[in-house]
């Protein structure tokens, strides 16, 4: 049965460790955050083939046919793209008002993209009777996940992979998500912090995914594997690796270190030592900084300010090119000016 209205918020994310993993079928430890998009829906028996929506922080407003949308850019495309995706996918849906609502600065590296994404499925998805299935309902959850991933590869032209939307829609309360980009499992990893605490700081420089150079790493790893002969970096081997020609083999050797560098993790939050989990941030910002190549001379400046305030360890989240560094931090140690706690929270849900 279609609602009169529904209402839903999705979270943004932190990625703890694990970036640029995804796409090549590798390991990530995200976690959801208390911040995120707002999206609230009702349903328009006046117009009941057309879309009407107001994004509110920006005092702007979009209107088009409930089928076939048609392209746009900013975020018009999102919720465009989401009505078409959803359409072909078979969700019935209705005519609506739409009302967007975000706390996540765009382009910030806290996933605004995933949580707009998010909030629009799961909002549109009850408005039209559709069932949205509970956080721990993986599988499904894993369902929408592509469904939001396609609306930002085909709708917004950036090329990312399934991290943000599946750390926004399976969080957890006090727990990461030890995600495996091969099986497609998500593993609830208690994060008990004690006193400690992660910790944001914006380098102030914004980033677009698809005009940034993360389309160009993404093909540089499909390269490789051609060059391998794999079918993804998960099934490289690291002595085929150093034989790659440059920047490719920096490119693999970020990936293959980084998946080991999630297993460590993970291990050592199951070992309560936080110090070592810092340790693996420095390594991880390292890679991506010298391999990688995603960060910028202000995430630098960014990171160097987290560290002399004493985080045991700081890196560039997300996929990089500016955007907020994360800094964890051991108990008693003050956070900088500008720096904001983010805790590991529940995933999107139904209002
Ligand atoms: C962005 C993308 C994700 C992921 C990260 C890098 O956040 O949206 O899919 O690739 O970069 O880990």
């Amino acid at each position: 049965m279609p609602r009169e209205r529904a209402a839903a918020f999705a979270p943004g994310r932190v990625n703890v460790i694990g970036e640029h993993t995804d796409y090549n079928q590798g390991l990530a430890l995200p976690f959801a955050i208390a911040e995120g998009v707002g999206v609230r829906a009702e349903a328009d028996r006046e117009r009941p083939e057309t879309v009407r929506v107001q994004a509110r922080d920006l005092g702007e407003h979009d209107e088009f046919p409930l089928r076939e949308p048609g392209p746009a850019r900013g975020w018009r495309a999102f919720v465009r793209g989401m009505v078409a995706e959803l359409d072909g996918a078979g969700y019935p849906l209705v005519g609506a008002r739409v009302r967007i609502e975000g706390e996540l600065a765009r382009g910030s590296g806290l996933s605004s993209s995933a949580a707009l994404e998010v909030a629009l499925c799961l909002a549109l998805v009850a408005l039209g009777g559709g069932a949205v299935p509970g956080a721990a309902e993986t599988r499904d959850r894993l369902e929408l996940a592509r469904l939001c991933a396609r609306v930002e590869n085909e709708w917004v032209g950036a090329r990312t992979g399934l991290l943000d939307q599946l750390a926004s829609l399976c969080g957890e309360r006090e727990h990461a998500l030890c995600i495996d980009f091969r099986a497609l499992s998500v593993t609830p990893i208690a994060l008990q912090l004690g006193e400690w605490r992660f910790a944001v700081l914006d380098s102030g420089e914004r980033h677009a995914h698809a005009s940034s150079g993360y389309n160009e790493r993404r093909a540089e790893c499909a390269r490789a594997c051609e060059l391998l002969g794999v079918g993804s970096l998960r099934e490289a081997d690291a002595g085929a690796v150093a034989g790659l020609p440059e920047p490719l083999g920096r490119r693999a050797r970020h990936v293959l270190g980084e998946n080991r560098r999630v297993r460590e993790a993970v291990a050592a939050i199951a070992a309560g030592e936080l110090g070592a989990l810092g340790a693996l941030l420095n390594r991880s910002h390292a890679s991506l900084r010298d391999d990688y190549e995603v960060s910028t001379p202000a995430v630098e400046r960014a990171v160097a300010r987290l560290r002399q305030a004493g985080a045991a360890g700081a890196r560039v989240v997300g996929g990089g090119f500016g955007g907020i560094v994360l800094g964890l931090f051991a108990p008693a140690t003050p956070l900088p000016a500008g720096a904001h706690e983010v805790r590991p929270s529940a995933g999107a849900r139904l209002l």
